[in-house]
């Protein structure tokens, strides 16, 4: 009987051991890949190229630890000094649009070693009141980075306002401009969900969407509603086409972004003249949430907030079909302009 138990208590500590074991060696090959990754190569062209020897990934995310110690007050201003931290102007700018998903958008691109992101939308552009404040306001706003690395804020509203283009325009006239697009008419669903849930919030009677997409009067599609105004896309471009030219801009589809969020921030990384570095690892997808996460490192993930991926209420599939009619040739010229197709109804 002993015996058996000796047995038995060797075989446990056998299979403990080896778990162990496999455990420490997968560690230590998971840092020692990260150290064997190439080194950030250079951020070309108007982000200022640099030697590759200056951008190792394990300083860059030596650099984000620190980062996040100064964000919680744990790291003194000498400390910032000492490490060549600086609040840079956004290099890149998350323009819009509302409910596109560009809070995703800009959290998965957080996830670059060489991306820090402005946390809240800033609104600066759009809001003559803080732009009355000047470009140094601004500047104070964004998050501490290293030289090195470029800063991206997102205010989904610069999309939509008049003056936001010129403004831009002549703080950075080479600024790389990112829009996130979703089929018109669930973006505009997905915006009347959300002011639905402040209205009945703060208990203030609401209309259904379709009273308000609808104009009762000539039962044609009510272009003086916001929602659908947001998601006449080519028309706000054009504005901004005044300003920049089309490369300057880049497509993100939305819509693909939930499903198949890689292909999409790969795009991006290319676009912004960055080094492939998100992979499949920083994304898993939560069933309870339905949503992809993001993880950051093995200790480290998180799902966007409760408030990003509202259930949308049901809508008059009539309604639904005279709006996607109606956002159709303007789609097709957005599409023509962007050289991007999205295949949306
Ligand atoms: P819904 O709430 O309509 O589903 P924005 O950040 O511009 O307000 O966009 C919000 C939308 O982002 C959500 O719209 C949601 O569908 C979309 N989204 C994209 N990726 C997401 C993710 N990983 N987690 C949660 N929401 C995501």
């Amino acid at each position: 009987m002993l015996f058996k138990q000796q047995a038995w208590l060797r075989q446990k500590l056998l299979v403990l051991g080896s778990l162990a074991v496999g455990s420490l060696l997968y560690l230590v090959a998971r840092v020692g890949s990260l150290d064997r990754l190439q080194p950030i190569c250079p951020i070309e062209g108007r982000f200022g190229a640099r030697s590759q020897a200056e951008f190792p990934l394990r300083a860059l995310q030596f650099k984000r630890g620190l980062l996040h110690e100064f964000r919680k007050g744990n790291t003194s201003k000498d400390q910032v000094r000492l490490h060549d931290l600086v609040q840079q102007l956004p290099k890149a700018i998350i323009i819009g649009v509302r409910k596109g998903g560009t809070r995703a958008l800009l959290e998965m691109l957080n996830l670059h070693p060489a991306v820090v992101k402005a946390s809240q939308e800033i609104h600066f552009f759009d809001n003559d009141e803080n732009y009355a404040k000047g470009i140094e306001w601004y500047r104070k706003k964004m998050p501490f980075s290293y030289p090195q690395q470029i800063t991206i804020e997102k205010s989904p509203a610069y999309f939509i306002t008049e003056e936001v283009p010129e403004r831009i325009y002549k703080m950075n006239s080479s600024i790389k401009l990112l829009i996130i697009v979703r089929e018109p008419t669930t973006r505009a669903i997905s915006d009347y969900t959300q002011v639905l849930e402040g209205k009945e919030r703060k208990n203030k009677t609401y209309y259904k969407f379709e009273k308000l997409a609808i104009d009762p009067n000539t039962c044609e599609v009510n272009t003086k509603y916001k929602a659908v105004r947001t998601s006449i896309y080519t028309k706000h471009l054009e504005r901004w086409l005044k300003y920049f030219p089309i490369e300057q801009f880049h497509v993100v589809d939305g819509d693909r972004l939930i499903t198949e969020p890689l292909p999409e921030l790969q795009l991006v990384e290319k676009f912004l003249n960055l080094p492939p570095r998100i992979s499949q690892y920083n994304l898993y997808f939560n069933a309870t949430r339905g949503f992809y996460c993001l993880r950051f490192n093995i200790i480290f993930n998180k799902c966007l907030a409760g408030s990003k991926g509202r259930i949308h209420p049901e809508v008059d599939p009539s309604v639904i079909t005279k709006l996607r009619k109606f956002f159709h040739p303007f789609n097709q010229k957005f599409y023509q302009i962007t050289g991007r197709t999205l295949n949306w109804p």
